[in-house]
């Protein structure tokens, strides 16, 4: 087994359908963002950086990026205490910008509610958000979604940039693990 093999092969969404996906969420950025100066696009490592990556190449609205590192206590493949360490922290002063957080998947939003709070208390001039996948059925704190791009069902994802136990980040699918990861 190597690391383009998945030791599940139940793909949930292939490459061409998350392409297409993706310049649709960058169209509709780009007509939100018309006019905008001081966009920063911020992007939320790991799991974020094969979206990122293909996201900004479809927004045409000049815009810088920057990233965070963040953890979840007692993180597992899940986070479920909602205490989030900041890792590493943004690099630059965000006041009077505007932000679109870009991340991976948003599951019981606790990470994101915790983000969201934080970039809030530095005064940006705008925040949003704009996730890959959502699984509605798990939200526990309830946060506002600017932009998803596929809700999926409460199953433990990987590939494109999400990870199996570190691996599996390099896939350009989105497969669905067999194994349980409470
Ligand atoms: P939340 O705080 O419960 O919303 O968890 C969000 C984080 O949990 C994501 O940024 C991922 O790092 C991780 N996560 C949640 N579900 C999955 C999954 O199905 N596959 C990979 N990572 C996941
Ligand atoms: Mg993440």
């Amino acid at each position: 087994m190597d690391n383009r093999t998945p030791p599940s092969q139940g793909i949930l969404i292939d490459d061409d359908t998350l392409q297409a996906r993706i310049v649709q969420l960058g169209a509709q950025i780009n007509r939100d963002y018309q006019g905008v100066k001081d966009m920063l696009l911020v992007s939320i490592l790991k799991g974020s950086v094969m979206f990122l990556t293909d996201l900004m190449r479809c927004i045409h609205i000049p815009h810088a990026i920057d990233f965070m590192s963040v953890s979840s206590y007692g993180a597992g493949a899940r986070s479920t205490t909602g205490v989030v360490r900041i890792d590493m922290d943004l690099r630059q002063n965000i006041e009077g910008k505007h932000l679109l957080i870009v991340e991976d998947i948003i599951d019981s939003g606790t990470t994101l509610n915790y983000i969201r709070g934080l970039l809030l208390s530095r005064l940006p001039a705008s925040l949003k958000i704009c996730t890959l996948l959502n699984k509605p059925t798990r939200r526990t704190v309830d946060i506002p979604v600017d932009y998803i791009g596929f809700d999926i069902p409460d199953k433990f994802v990987f590939g494109y940039g999400l990870d199996l136990d570190e691996l599996y980040r390099n896939l350009p699918y989105i497969a669905i693990a067999n194994v349980s990861h409470e």
